[in-house]
């Protein structure tokens, strides 16, 4: 039997594939459907217009050559613009501090790797996004968590963050909107963040994968208005969400050039560069041709978030939402002793109902269903509430 590296054997189980697993085998009648909450996917596809573009940009005869590791120039440009216009810091992004990145999930892999070394120190708010989570134990670097509370609606408390900090500790992660628990965090609290980040010396690693599917459309926060925003922050940004190209796999790394430079020698050893047809799929997607269809892709999900929680006001069969928005709600289930992973997978058996247990987040979150929207329409978020009530 081959050796597998004990640091990846260890890592958790893909816990979507995990909840996918208790469906195969399930009858589903014609009255019960599948409502598939598992997996934070839009359910819809990308623009017209950016589809009609694909189809032509797929019969170029250099869209099947290898791209420049770091991405395609105008594409850098069209991010670092849209970045800089969305954050209110027009002139402070450049395209040399974009690097086009094949998900935004490899983008945490190449900050991780271009940030840390085995025996290095992360702080993690829990619950926490999985793969994160995943991936610093793959790599030997210490996941140091820090416990989110309901009473503070899972927005972290910068204070409790700084008193995790030793002298190991590489970077802080932020994810907001947050996955697994939907809160956007207010701008002071990201920008406290970041002040005891560049303090400490370390990064900031923020993760604004749904910042396209906030309640508003004003900045998230200051810090790419900041003249000195490259010595501590590191941006992580999907476009599978924003532009619903999710299986084309793009995303973005901003950051430092000199980390880029590291990032980028990581690259060239896995995927050398993004696709060429993913990244001229983003270059098009935040040109004003698309921007109407995602304002209208944001508020669709704004209103999906409005009518879940609608839907879950009078706690139905006692599941209660802790926090929701972006794509998500993060809900107490009723069944104290019953542990989140038996509940989720009974939600799945006996109800076609399929969601990820809180134990997928980290320690404590036993009591917890993460709930992911963006998957369903109006009519699977009432159908889901239904089946809540009925499940016992
Ligand atoms: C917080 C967060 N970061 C990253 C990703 C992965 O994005 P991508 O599809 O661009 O790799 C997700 C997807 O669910 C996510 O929720």
């Amino acid at each position: 039997v081959l050796h597998v590296n004990p640091a990846v054997a260890g890592v958790v189980d893909p816990p979507v594939t995990a909840a996918k697993r208790w469906i195969e085998h399930a009858t589903m009648t014609p009255d019960t459907p599948l409502l598939d909450l598992s997996q934070a996917v839009p359910s819809y596809p990308p623009a017209p217009e950016l589809r009609a573009f694909l189809a032509e940009v797929v019969r170029r005869p250099d869209t099947s050559g290898y791209a420049p590791v770091a991405g395609l120039r105008h594409t850098r440009d069209a991010v670092a613009s849209h970045f800089a216009r969305a954050y209110g810091a027009i002139g402070q992004v450049h395209a040399d501090d974009v690097m086009i990145t094949t998900g935004c999930n490899q983008a945490f892999c190449l900050a991780v790797g271009a940030l840390c070394g085995p025996g290095d120190e992360v702080v993690l708010p829990t619950p926490y996004y999985f793969n994160h989570d995943m991936w610093l134990h793959a790599c030997r670097v210490g996941a140091v968590h820090l416990a989110l509370s309901a009473e503070h609606s899972m927005v972290p408390d910068p204070t409790a963050v700084e008193e995790l900090i030793t002298a190991r500790t590489r970077a802080i992660v932020l994810v907001t909107p947050n996955n697994p628990c939907g809160v956007t965090y207010p701008p002071e609290v990201i920008e406290a963040v970041f002040d005891i980040a560049r303090q400490h010396g370390i990064a900031l690693i923020l993760d604004e994968t749904y910042k396209d599917f906030r309640s508003t459309t004003d900045p998230p926060h200051g810090l790419f208005a900041r003249a000195g925003w490259r010595d501590t922050l590191v941006h992580l940004y999907s476009f599978s969400k924003m532009l619903s190209l999710a299986g084309y796999r793009a995303g973005s790394l901003v950051a430092a050039p000199h980390v880029l430079d590291a990032a980028a020698k990581l690259a060239d050893c896995e995927t050398i560069g993004a696709p060429r047809v993913s990244q001229e799929a983003v270059a098009f997607g935040l040109s004003a041709a698309v921007e109407p269809w995602v304002e209208d892709r944001r508020r669709a999900m704004c209103e999906r978030v409005e009518l879940l929680d609608r839907e879950m006001a009078a706690a139905p069969g006692g599941f209660e939402v802790v926090t929701s928005g972006a794509f998500f709600a993060y809900v107490r289930h009723p069944f104290g002793t019953e542990g989140a992973a038996a509940v989720a997978r009974r939600l799945a058996v006996e109800h076609n109902l399929l969601t990820i247990p809180g134990d997928a987040f980290g320690r404590g979150q036993d009591r917890y269903l993460r709930l992911a929207f963006g998957n369903v329409d109006g009519n699977g978020i009432s159908a889901a509430a239904e089946r809540l009530a009925s499940c016992h």
